[in-house]
């Protein structure tokens, strides 16, 4: 009965039991009532059990999908069909015109054809805007925070939101997915960029918290198993060769002891993993005190420094093969660090060497792509401009030039950097004081003529280098710049929007066009589909905030919160 009384309420079910009774109706017409009767109580009976049928398959439906969703929201258990590497690369302060400079370069150097390209260039994608939450004008934390949590920040922060709280890093929610994770720079590991991925601090200068993070010394544990770059004095006690740490701890046994990490600190070392072969993750890998040397520099030091792209193949082969048996792959994040160091210098010899190397190390990970089972998406790109390059310079009381030359860069052998370093070793070792002008012919001869390869250096050129060796680095990259007729704004970063390249395909359809660097944050954790709320969730629940942490703007904080190890300790 009740059914009935429902089904009448069921338009559909009802105007179908009509129909059927009328069709009924004209094809027995002549029949007695009771047979009528008869045929109604069956049509009704029918009604009841096509309604009956109805619900139940609509409340087996409902209950399916709602397992099914539970049950992919919970323990969604990853097939090999998901299994999926993220390449992500930051080209730590390049903006579009170190792009023209460096392919110009090339050209000239390689006696190539006007219209050929970087390999960049192919994979041109979209841009970005940069700005971060408290300045038009980003620094590398902020910027790397909006990669790895997909949110502003201030200036200076690492992975830590305005309010000072800290955001889960995709790499934390990547490794507690199940995936492999890797960090592979040329500066310092605690560096910004890598570390926004891996920790959590007020400010990006702690990086003696900021090492131990890395290293899994933090409420999350180790989240990181492979790393590979620069900046080994942040991970060595005080006291011993070669330590910046302000505390005693020996972060490279920490990590050993504690953590499982393998560690090696030298190119040997770094052979002897035989391109990823040999590599036993966790894999520690720092093969310079701090900065590995501008690319520039390094081809001449090839036996004791690595390069990008080689340390590139090495941990995608190394992740390649740690994953092979998993239904997950790997998250892997490449810097080329210092295209931003030489922009800061202002040194457009030393930046073209490191966007070339940088273009390396993608053309890396695009043969790494051709060539794996697994499907493997490349991003790549800046947090930032800086030194606001120009590929022109008109020069004071000159009439604009409309040309630059690149034949200038190609003379350089040596980095500003290097030679201010050459000169100033030079100086200290003198046992008495040079006279000017004896001083400013060795510059001439040694540094300017045979380094920087500028054979017209001026008396008042000449003169800079002498008088204050301390400044020489700017005052070497202001004569070859000049030379070139390459033009800077800035010492420091601009607001430029930044260039997007991809490997391709419609998974990276989201970052195509002109998008917000969160945009680009967002999309790494979409696309390898986990869940960096959650680690933002537990971060907040495990970490202690002694009363002076929420007491101190961080912007504002003094230089004592550069970190001390066992006062901190609770806090990260
Ligand atoms: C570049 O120019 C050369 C002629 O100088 C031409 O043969 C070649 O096809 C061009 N390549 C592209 C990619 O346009
Ligand atoms: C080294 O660190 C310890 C604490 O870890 C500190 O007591 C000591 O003063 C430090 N030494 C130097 C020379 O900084
Ligand atoms: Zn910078």
């Amino acid at each position: 009965m009740v059914s009935e009384q429902v089904s009448e309420q069921s338009p559909l079910l009802s105007n179908e039991g009509e129909g059927s009774t009328r069709a009924d109706h004209g094809s027995d017409s002549g029949n007695g009532g009771a047979d009528m009767d008869r045929r109604r109580r069956w049509s009704r009976l029918r009604e009841a059990g096509i309604f009956i049928w109805a619900l139940v398959a609509t409340a087996a439906v409902i209950v399916i999908a709602v397992w099914a969703q539970h049950n992919q929201q919970t323990s969604r258990p990853p097939s090999r069909a998901d299994k999926r590497n993220l390449v992500f690369m930051v080209s730590d302060g390049m903006g579009p015109a170190s792009l023209s400079l460096t392919r110009s370069f090339r050209q000239h150097v390689d006696g190539l054809p006007d219209n050929d390209t970087l390999v960049l260039d192919k994979h041109f994608w979209g841009s970005s805007r940069t700005r971060s939450s408290n300045s038009l004008v980003t620094d590398s934390a902020a910027g790397a925070t909006a990669f790895s949590c997909g949110k502003k920040s201030y200036n200076g922060a690492i992975s830590v939101l305005p309010d000072y709280e800290p955001c889960g890093s995709v790499l934390e929610a990547a490794k507690r997915a199940g995936y492999m994770t890797g960090l592979v720079v040329t500066t310092d590991i605690t560096d910004a960029t890598p570390a926004c991925f891996a920790s959590h601090v007020l400010l990006r200068q702690m990086q003696d918290d900021i090492a131990l993070q890395e290293v899994g010394h933090g409420v999350l544990g180790r989240s990181v198993d492979l790393m590979l770059g620069g900046g080994r004095c942040h991970f060595l006690p005080n006291g011993t060769d070669g330590s910046c740490r302000a505390d005693d701890v020996d972060v490279v046994k920490l990590a050993q002891d504690k953590y499982g990490w393998t560690y090696t600190d030298s190119r040997d070392g770094f052979d002897k993993l035989k391109g990823g072969k040999k590599a036993k993750l966790p894999l520690l890998g720092l093969f310079a005190s701090s900065d590995i040397p501008f690319e520039l520099d390094r081809q001449n030091e090839n036996d004791v420094y690595p390069s990008l792209s080689e340390m590139a193949k090495t941990a995608l082969r190394a992740l390649e093969r740690a994953t092979s048996d998993s239904d997950r792959g790997f998250f892997l994040m490449i810097e080329g660090s210092r295209i931003d160091h030489a922009g800061h210098i202002n040194d457009p010899a030393a930046q073209v060497r490191e966007v070339l190397e940088y273009d390396k190390a993608f053309k890396a990970v695009l043969d790494f792509i051709d060539d794996t089972q697994t499907e493997t998406v490349l991003v790549a790109t800046s947090d930032h401009e800086t030194g606001g390059l120009a590929t022109a310079l008109q020069e004071p009381g000159h009439l604009p030039v409309y040309n630059w030359y690149p034949q200038a860069l190609a003379q350089a052998s040596s980095s500003c950097e290097r030679l201010a370093g050459k000169l100033q070793d030079y100086v200290s070792k003198q046992p008495s004081p040079l006279s000017q002008s004896d001083l400013k012919t060795w510059i001439n001869d040694e540094l300017v003529v045979s380094g920087l390869g500028v054979t017209d250096a001026t008396d008042e050129e000449l003169s800079l280098l002498a008088t204050d060796p301390d400044d020489a680095t700017s005052n070497f990259a202001a004569i070859i710049s000049l030379r070139a007729h390459v033009g800077w704004s800035t010492h420091g970063h601009t607001a430029v929007d930044v260039n997007v390249y991809s490997s391709g395909g419609p998974q990276a359809a989201s970052i195509r066009g002109n998008v917000e660097n969160t945009d680009v944050g967002k999309f790494l954790s979409h696309y390898l589909d986990v869940d960096v709320d959650a680690i933002t969730e537990e971060l907040r629940e495990k970490t202690a905030r002694p009363s002076v942490i929420a007491a101190a703007g961080a912007e504002h904080a003094a230089p004592q919160w550069t970190s001390n190890y066992h006062e901190y300790d609770g806090l990260q």
